[in-house]
C-alpha cells in the first residue's frame, strides 16, 4: 500500500473560459484495445486515453502476447493475433480500479483455452461480478469467484461455450459486452436483451471490425466463429470527462467553453439533457461521424440553474455522470430528485453515500434513498474538507464545487483521477478553474 497519499485543494475561480480537448473516451480506449488485440492485422488507434484504467487494459493484452506499441501520445498500434492467437498471461492479469476491463475480460477470457486469474485494486475487489459470472456460465463458462460474487476471478480455460438468450436483470453495458465477446466464441447465437439502452460502443466497434451484429430494439445478437478486420478508430473526447467542464461552466457566472471533439452517442448524452432540463446553456456545434461515432464540439455557457426530478429513463445514459450532476443540484434553485439510481452504490465507491456526505459538510441539505437523493440548492457552498474515498469522478465533482463555494474545498485521496483523466488539473487550470495537489502521508485528513 502507497504510504503517500494524493490531496487536491480546489480554490474556485470563473468565470471560466477558453478551448479545450479533454481525455479520451474511456470506454472506446478499453474495446480499441480489446477488439484490435483479437482481430487480425494492425489496428491503429488515436485518441487513445492514456489514463491506468485503459492501459490497465493494454497492460494485459501485452501480458497475452500481443504486440502494442506506443509510438506518440494518443496513438497505439495494436498487432491483432486473431480470435484464437491469445497466449496464457504469466501471472495474475491486475487490473487495478477498472471494472470495465475486469467484467468485460471475464467475457473474453471465458472463450480461451487456458486458465486466467483477474484482480484489483481494493474498490473493484468489493464490486459484483456476479452478474457477468452468472450468464458466462450459463453459456457454459467455468468462473470461480471469491465469496459474494466478488473478485478475484478465476476463469478456466477450455469450456465450450454455447450461445444464449439473456434478459439482462440490470441496465449494464459492462454486462451486456462481456456476453457479447463471449457470444464471439461461443457455438450459435448469443443474444442480450436489456431493460434499458445502455451505451453501445461494443456493437458499434464490433462493426467497425466488420463483426455482424443485429440490432433490433432492446436486443443485441451475433453469430459465434466470424473474425475481426483490424481496421482504424478515432477515439473521441470522452463526455464523462467533459461532463466536469459542463457543469462548472453552467454554474459558474459569465463563463462560455468550448469542449472540442466530444463524443455524443446518444447512448451517452443524458448529462446534456439533464443539465439542459436544468436550464443549462450547451450548444452541439459541427455535429459529424468520426469512425462510427457521432461527435460535436460543445459549447457551454454559464445559466441559472432549477432543480428538477430527474426522468428515470435518463439515468442508465448518464450513470457516470452524477457525482458532478449532484454539484450541480447543489448549485440550482430549489430542489432536485433523483431516483432508480441504484447502481449509483456499487460503482467505484457508493457513490450516493460519499457524495452526501462531502455535499453535508459543504452544508448542503438534502436526504438520501436505497436508489437516489434529494438535493436542496443553495446559491453559495461552504468551503470544507471531503474524502472522495479514492473515487476519481468524486475528486472532480468537488473542485468543480468550489467555483461556487465560500472558502477552498480540500479534497483527500484524488490520485485516481488519473484512471480516466491524467492532465484534469492543467486542463482546469488553462480556462480558469484551480485546483492544487499536494502529497500527503496516507492516513492524514485532507
Ligand atoms: C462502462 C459501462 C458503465 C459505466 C462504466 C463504463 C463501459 O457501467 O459506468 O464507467 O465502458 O461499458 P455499467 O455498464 O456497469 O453501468
Amino acid at each position: 500500500m502507497n504510504e503517500r497519499r494524493t490531496d487536491f485543494i480546489a480554490g474556485g475561480g470563473g468565470p471560466l473560459r477558453g478551448e479545450i480537448r479533454v481525455a479520451g473516451d474511456k470506454s472506446i480506449s478499453h474495446r480499441s484495445i480489446m477488439l484490435g488485440s483479437i482481430a487480425e492485422g494492425v489496428t491503429e488507434v488515436e485518441g487513445f486515453l492514456e489514463g491506468e484504467d485503459s492501459l490497465a487494459t493494454l497492460a494485459a493484452f501485452r501480458a497475452m502476447g500481443v504486440r502494442i506499441e506506443r509510438p506518440s501520445t494518443g496513438r497505439v498500434s495494436v498487432h491483432g493475433v486473431g480470435l484464437r492467437g491469445l497466449f496464457p498471461p504469466p501471472s495474475d492479469l491486475d487490473l487495478g480500479n477498472s471494472g470495465t476491463s475486469m467484467r468485460l475480460l471475464a467475457g473474453l477470457l471465458s472463450g480461451q483455452p487456458f486458465d486466467s486469474r483477474l484482480t484489483g485494486d481494493a474498490s473493484l475487489t468489493r464490486r459484483p461480478m456476479a452478474r457477468v459470472a452468472t450468464p458466462l456460465r450459463m453459456m457454459g463458462a467455468r468462473i470461480d469467484t471469491a465469496e459474494g460474487g466478488r473478485p478475484p476471478l478465476l476463469i478456466h480455460g477450455g469450456s465450450a461455450l454455447r450461445g444464449i438468450d439473456y434478459q439482462m436483470p440490470v441496465a449494464s453495458a459492462q454486462v451486456k459486452s462481456a456476453l457479447l465477446l463471449a457470444g464471439l466464441y461461443a457455438q450459435g447465437v448469443t443474444s442480450v436483451v436489456e431493460p434499458a439502452p445502455t451505451r453501445d460502443h461494443t456493437e458499434r466497434m464490433l462493426s467497425g471490425f466488420g463483426y455482424s451484429v443485429i440490432k433490433d430494439g432492446a436486443r443485441a445478437q451475433l453469430q459465434g466463429g466470424g473474425r475481426l478486420t483490424a481496421t482504424r478508430i478515432q477515439v473521441p473526447a470522452d463526455i464523462s470527462s467533459a461532463a466536469f467542464f459542463l457543469v462548472a461552466a453552467s454554474i459558474a457566472p459569465g463563463s462560455d467553453v468550448l469542449l472540442r471533439d466530444v463524443g455524443i452517442n446518444p447512448t451517452r448524452t443524458g448529462v446534456i439533457d439533464i443539465l439542459r432540463l436544468m436550464g443549462a446553456s450547451i450548444e452541439l456545434l459541427a455535429e459529424r461521424e468520426s469512425g462510427g461515432e457521432p461527435v460535436a464540439d460543445l459549447r457551454v455557457r454559464g445559466a441559472p440553474l432549477r432543480g428538477i426530478v430527474i426522468p428515470v429513463e435518463l439515468v442508465p445514459l448518464a450513470i457516470d455522470e452524477f457525482p458532478v450532476l449532484f454539484v450541480a443540484a447543489a448549485c440550482a434553485e430549489g430542489e432536485t430528485l433523483l431516483r432508480g439510481a441504484e447502481e449509483l452504490r456499487v460503482k467505484e465507491s457508493d457513490r450516493i453515500e460519499v457524495m452526501a456526505t462531502g455535499l453535508r459538510a459543504l452544508g448542503v441539505e438534502l436526504e438520501t434513498f436505497p436508489d437516489g437523493i434529494r438535493i436542496r440548492g443553495r446559491d453559495t457552498l461552504d468551503g470544507g474538507s471531503i474524502d472522495s474515498c479514492g473515487d476519481h469522478r468524486i475528486a472532480m465533482a468537488f473542485s468543480v464545487a468550489s467555483l461556487r463555494a465560500s472558502d477552498a474545498i480540500a479534497i483527500a485521496d484524488c490520485a485516481n483521477v488519473a484512471t480516466s483523466f491524467p492532465g484534469f488539473r492543467s486542463l482546469a487550470a488553462s480556462i480558469g478553474l484551480a485546483v492544487d495537489e499536494h502529497s500527503a502521508p496516507a492516513g492524514h485528513s485532507a
